[in-house]
């Protein structure tokens, strides 16, 4: 018992479900021994823990299904998509949010149902509108005047009825990072409120388009519930007097996704359920209060269902003392796989995989080996004396890293591997030279 509390106040809380620590006081993830994977996969290495992204899956579903029976869940595939991870979400009965012809593509490959999947995005080609129809996806999610157009002109060629929601930009602060907020006024995404009427009027116009209903999304890794119940608010009041200007009856609420996880053990975010305990009974007031039918609910988590299934591992190479005050230890891995320390400041625990029953002895920055100054994955975080050879792994790694990831400095993008009840199993191979250079000409 007091083994397990001292567990669950250590940096292993934030590894996936089950991580533990075995005799020889190594990490163990999904059953792995995490050295074992990074010796047979190399690194860096990003490990992906099944049950966890299942566990997840499980609890959206069934902490708003409670309390709001028939709760829609999509899987906002931005946050992590491939091949592996489509099927686990078809087989988990989620839908799935897209943003592009290639998130579509993929979904395509592993045959998920294309009735339960939504096409987001503020400048979906024709090309890309065409294919969503083709596939007879389930939603279009209209960002914009000219998409609305576009998309009306294409349905009505194509002799087809095509559902869609109108995403609306509800003014809300989500009290989050300014690069992943979007629901303030100003945002790129959606109709502003102002213009939102025109648009609930031009698509109930359009022969070949259904509004079924209204979608806003206010930001990403957001850690309280009041900016939810804002938007619910706003949203509700617009459907309301959408009803009286045009007799709109809205069937469908999106809300988005944007509910936060815990990156370090300074930061905590709330369960699932204080995000659900919240936004069922506000929309439910709401409706009462405005005289509105309840709407079919839509939630599009990403972040919330996969950051914490995923791990990076990484090799130590050099150490490096700068000016007798400044240490470096660098990894074989950075920018390149991970930049969201770079880009928003992300902030994130490691520990040494191999040394877990160690004392956290030695103050060090985790640098990447990427040639920006600013390629610093951690500032500041205390390790087990480690060397060259030494595996560092990093929790919390699972949403927004791989999907971000490029080639800076021509370097080969990450082998990944799932991991299962002891089981480990490629689910994209490293990149080669050959990878790199396959789509050159001389
Ligand atoms: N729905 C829409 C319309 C979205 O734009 C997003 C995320 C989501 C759902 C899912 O949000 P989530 O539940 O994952 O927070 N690269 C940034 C995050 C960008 C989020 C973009 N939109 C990061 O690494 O923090």
């Amino acid at each position: 018992m007091l083994l397990y509390l001292v567990l669950m106040n250590t940096k292993l809380s934030l590894f996936p479900v089950g991580s533990e620590i075995n005799k020889s006081g190594h990490l163990v993830i999904g059953g792995c021994d995490t050295l074992d994977l990074a010796a047979e996969y190399g690194t860096p290495l990003y490990v992906f823990d099944e049950l966890t992204l299942r566990r997840q899956c499980r609890q959206f579903k069934a902490e708003f299904g409670k309390l709001y029976p028939g709760t829609n869940v999509l899987y906002a595939s931005k946050a992590f998509l491939n091949r592996a991870v489509a099927s686990i979400i078809k087989e988990e009965g989620l839908g799935l949010d897209v943003v592009s012809a290639g998130e579509l593509g993929i979904a395509a490959s592993v045959n998920f149902p294309m009735n339960s999947v939504y096409f987001h995005g503020n400048n979906k080609s024709a090309g890309e509108l065409k294919e969503a129809l083709e596939h007879r996806i389930g939603r279009i999610v209209v960002d914009n005047f000219g998409e609305l157009k576009l998309l009306a002109g294409l349905a009505e060629e194509a002799g087809c009825i095509q559902d869609i929601l109108l995403r609306i930009t509800p003014g809300v602060d989500p009290h989050t990072h300014r690069h992943i907020t979007t629901g303030t006024t100003g945002s790129k995404f959606g109709f502003p409120l102002f213009a939102a009427g025109e648009a609930v009027a031009q698509a109930m116009a359009a022969s070949g388009l259904n509004l079924v209903g209204i979608h806003s999304h206010i930001g990403s890794q957001i850690t309280e519930a009041g900016p939810y119940i804002e938007e619910i608010r706003v949203v509700l009041g617009f459907a309301a007097d959408m009803r009286e200007e045009h007799g709109f009856e809205m069937e469908e609420l999106n809300i988005g996704g944007g509910f936060g996880v815990q990156y370090t053990l300074d930061a905590p975010a709330p369960p699932i359920s204080v995000f659900s305990e919240a936004i069922i009974p506000a929309l439910m007031n709401r409706c009462r209060e405005l005289d509105m039918p309840l709407p079919g609910l839509t939630i599009e988590p990403g972040r919330a269902l996969i950051a914490r299934a995923g791990v990076a591992l990484y090799s130590v190479g050099v150490i490096k003392e700068v000016a007798g005050q400044k240490r470096y230890t660098c990894i074989d891995g950075g920018m390149a796989d991970n930049i969201r320390p770079a880009l928003y400041g992300a902030r994130y625990e490691a520990v040494a995989a191999g040394k877990m029953d160690s004392d956290e002895t030695m103050l060090t920055d985790i640098a990447g080996k990427f040639c920006e100054s600013g390629d610093i994955l951690i500032t500041g975080i205390k390790l087990p004396p480690v060397s060259a050879g030494d595996i560092l792994a990093v929790p919390v790694c699972g949403a927004y890293s791989l999907p971000l990831a490029s080639n800076y400095n021509a370097s080969l993008k990450p082998a990944i591997v799932m991991a299962c009840g002891g089981k480990s199993r490629l689910i994209r191979r490293r990149e080669t030279i050959g990878d790199l250079t396959r789509n050159d000409l001389l």
